[in-house]
């Protein structure tokens, strides 16, 4: 087994509260281990441009702990099989990536990314670029793993959003719609819905009839609720009808998925007769400090990933299992989208205490 001596480290999509927890375990274990860290800045960027890359050292990652973002920067618009070009084209960078990974002189690479990322490591695996990956997002959308870190921060501000929205609904006895993250799958809407008391909570997973919807909020009425909180994933979407999207999918990067709370705040208020507002909660999700579960769990996918590659272990992904942290091959995770089960207990909980699913 060759040794590894030098590796380089990169976070790639959207940024995840708990990116810098897991860089930080990654430089400590390896320096630990005797392993020289490079930082890759701007996901694949930094292996297209040496110039952006820098050597990490424990120092250098003393005190990140608790920072949202990621040191290192990211993208979610780089892909270097189909880089996308000023005039509009795009081009395949995958060569250049691995004549410097070469010229750099490393032996392998933690990539912490979210599926888009995942895939193009997976590419570069199957070129010969030794890889582990740790898997991130708030969405929890990842195959294979039970949670990925910046869900739990994401659901405990998005559930103390609720919280307050419940004290301005009840003195205004509004409606109040609020539009959550999570792309097509409903893990953040269905968590945060719960832990604020929603009284409906609107998920892809579940197609919605605004008339069931309707309905719920009237028998609230009867037994003397004057105001009502309605959760809705960006991703869901009335039975037979389509996603709201703020931008449509072009070269380079995918749909941008959005407004489907002020949607069904209009038609709420249009077919009750109810004052209603809505508000989106947005990029919030992803910023600022990651919970303490966050915290540990990103830690513990860090020091995992270095004990894989000093075994010589390629081409997997850490995943959360619990009690452990196991590998998994990239390969059954790509491709693949993780959604709420429709037999998850949490949503035949959620029905059993009177939350409406609409449907
Ligand atoms: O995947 C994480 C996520 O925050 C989704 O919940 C959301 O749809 C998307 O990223 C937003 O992406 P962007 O940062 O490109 O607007």
């Amino acid at each position: 087994m060759a040794t590894v001596a030098r590796i380089g480290v990169l976070t790639g999509g959207g940024d995840a509260p708990g990116l810098n927890a897991v860089i930080r375990a990654v430089v400590k274990a390896a320096s630990n281990a005797g392993i020289e860290v490079i930082g890759l800045e701007d996901s694949f960027d930094g292996l297209l441009d040496p110039s952006r890359t820098r050597v990490l050292t424990p120092r250098d990652v003393t005190g990140i702990l608790r920072l949202g973002g990621t040191i290192l920067g990211t993208s979610n618009r780089g892909n270097p099989f189909e880089y996308p070009l000023a005039d509009n084209g795009k081009a395949d960078y995958s060569e250049r990536v691995v004549g410097t990974f070469q010229k750099m002189k490393l032996d392998a690479l933690v990539v912490i990314g979210g599926d888009g990322t995942l895939q193009i490591a997976h590419q570069f695996y199957l070129m010969g670029i030794p890889v582990v990956c740790v898997p991130k997002t708030i969405d929890n959308d990842i195959w294979g793993t039970t949670s990925c870190f910046g869900f739990d921060t994401a659901v405990s501000f998005a559930a103390d959003a609720i919280d307050r929205l419940h004290t301005t609904a009840e003195a205004h006895r509004r409606i109040m719609v609020v539009e959550l993250m999570g792309r097509y799958a409903g893990w953040i809407a269905l968590h945060a819905g719960v832990a604020g008391g929603a009284d409906v909570i609107l998920i892809p997973e579940i197609p919605y009839d605004l008339d069931k919807v309707i309905q719920r909020l009237r028998e609230r009425e009867r037994f003397g609720a004057r105001f009502s909180i309605v959760v809705v994933a960006e991703g869901a979407k009335p039975v037979g009808g389509d996603f709201t999207r703020l931008e449509g999918a072009s070269r380079g990067h995918v749909e941008r998925l959005g407004g489907v709370g002020g949607v069904v705040a209009r038609l709420l208020q249009e077919k009750t007769g109810k004052e209603t507002r809505s508000v989106v909660l947005g990029h919030l999700q992803r910023g600022g400090a990651p919970t303490a579960f966050d915290r540990v769990l990103a830690t513990r996918f860090g020091g995992k990933a270095i004990e894989l590659l000093t075994r010589g272990v390629f081409g997997r992904m850490v995943a959360n299992n619990p009690p452990d942290i196991v590998p998994i091959p990239l390969g059954d995770v790509v491709g693949k989208t993780k959604t709420v089960p429709l037999d998850y207990d949490l949503l035949k909980t959620a029905r059993a205490i009177g939350v409406a699913l609409g449907d």
